[in-house]
């Protein structure tokens, strides 16, 4: 049997990559004031459909769709976390209290091709803050992503900001769009003709050279901007300069969700390939009510951690990783049940450590203590047993084995650890 196509296991080497960053990432979270927050991995398909719209490809040919036969419920594995957020914020009426600043991590799934980083189940990490409109909360997000790429040592990720008005003003915008892109239709693709009546917007990030041609030449959404949509995103270009983060205006970037209004961005790394955007977010002012809530702001971004992880990797190498402190070598008559108390006491003092397991002789043990990593082989034999001692051998350094009674050993061990 094999894993599912695009999904992955995650081994220890990785999983401990992931782990560590996890860490990074709550920390930093709460330094920020956002909160935690779970969502369930399945959802109603509805939910999807309505937020991140009928004309996108998640919607159209990506999503984890299937039919619950207990009680014929249409159901979707989460291919993001914005949705399922304000759905949950307006079921918990979360912003009764007033805005508020909430993160999530964990697997999204769509049913993509998979290449290097891109699959079929990856993980995210988010963050969303729902009832703040103004210009500050997204350039709030957006100045603690650059904090976090600094954090982890990664250079090199830059920022494309873009506007995409209100829906009023996209809508204008779309249809004069919409009329230059079939006046040149002769020169699009199969791929751009059909998105020119589905989702036109999405045919300015074309990648064909021969589309990006008419794309050049295109109306530009700036001039679509009525006075606050222009206001907000001065504002944030203000506050972003002011905190010293650069970034370009791309006017072609707009996302591939449908709940995105005003400010979008995407954060861009050179050194990943063809899946070279690592974090992506904006604003979606429009979500809670097209979800059936009160109106209410939002923006929010999130992040890729296999994309991240692989530049953390080229940047760092290995994660930090704990090595055990001990492994516990045990051979003789009643020495498992004495090493079994003597780990589980060394545990509770804080220790790290190993129990060796599957028998062997003491050699093998001793080869097994040296492979964990570990910085100290405890020997418990017969002799140690009559003695209630252990014999502990440094293995990272040439120094004696030394016997050292069990009542006081925490205190012995960490003086050895302190030492090597
Ligand atoms: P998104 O741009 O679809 O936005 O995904 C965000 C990030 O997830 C991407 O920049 C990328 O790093 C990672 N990602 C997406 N698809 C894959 C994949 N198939 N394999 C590996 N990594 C992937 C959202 O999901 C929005 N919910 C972001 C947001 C939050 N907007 C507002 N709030």
């Amino acid at each position: 049997m094999q894993a599912v196509r695009g999904m992955n296991d995650v081994l220890p080497d990785e999983a401990e990559r992931c782990l560590w960053l996890e860490g990074v990432v709550a920390a930093w979270f709460a330094r920020y004031g956002y909160r935690p927050m779970r969502t369930p991995l399945l959802e109603q398909t509805a939910l999807f459909r309505r937020a991140i719209g009928e004309e996108t490809d998640i919607v159209e040919k990506e999503m984890y769709t299937f039919t619950d036969a207990l009680n014929d419920e249409s159901l979707t594995l989460r291919p993001e976390a914005t949705a399922s957020t304000v759905r949950a914020a307006i079921e918990h009426s979360l912003l009764y209290e007033g805005p508020r600043r909430l993160w999530y991590q964990g697997p999204m799934y769509r049913h993509e091709r998979p290449q290097k980083g891109r699959y079929r189940e990856f993980y995210q990490f988010g963050a969303e803050a729902l009832g703040l409109e103004g210009p500050d909360i997204d350039a709030e997000l957006i100045v603690m992503c650059a904090a976090l790429w600094k954090e982890l040592g990664l250079a090199g990720i830059r920022l494309e900001l873009n506007t995409i008005g209100s829906s009023e003003e996209r809508a204008r915008y779309r249809a004069d769009l919409v009329r230059h892109l079939q006046a040149h239709e002769s020169a699009l693709d199969a791929d751009a003709r059909r998105r020119m009546h589905s989702n036109p917007l999405r045919v300015l990030d074309s990648k064909n050279p021969r589309v990006q041609e008419v794309v050049a030449s295109a109306p530009d959404m700036m001039r679509y901007l009525g006075e606050a949509s222009r206001a907000h995103f001065d504002g944030l270009q203000r506050l972003l300069a002011a905190a010293g983060v650069t970034f370009a205006v791309n006017a072609k970037l707009v996302r591939g969700l449908d709940y995105y209004n005003l400010t979008v961005f995407e954060w861009v790394s050179d050194s990943l390939g063809a899946q070279g955007t690592v974090c992506g977010g904006g604003r979606y002012d429009g979500l809670f009510a097209q979800l059936g809530g009160k109106p209410a702001p939002g923006v929010g971004f999130a992040a890729g951690v296999e994309r991240l992880l692989a530049l953390v990797g080229a940047a760092h190498g290995a994660a930090p990783r704990r090595l055990p402190d001990a492994y516990l070598v045990h051979q003789g008559e009643g020495t498992l049940e004495y090493a079994f108390a003597l780990g589980e006491e060394l545990r509770a003092a804080g220790f790290a450590v190993v129990l060796h397991a599957g028998g062997g002789s003491f050699k093998s043990q001793m080869k097994k203590a040296d492979a964990s990593g570990a910085q100290l082989a405890l020997i418990v034999g017969g002799d140690e047993l009559s003695a209630a001692a252990v014999s502990v051998k440094p293995l990272r350094e040439a120094r004696a084995q030394q016997p050292v009674a069990r009542a006081g050993l925490a205190a012995r061990l960490r003086e050895f650890l302190k030492d090597s």
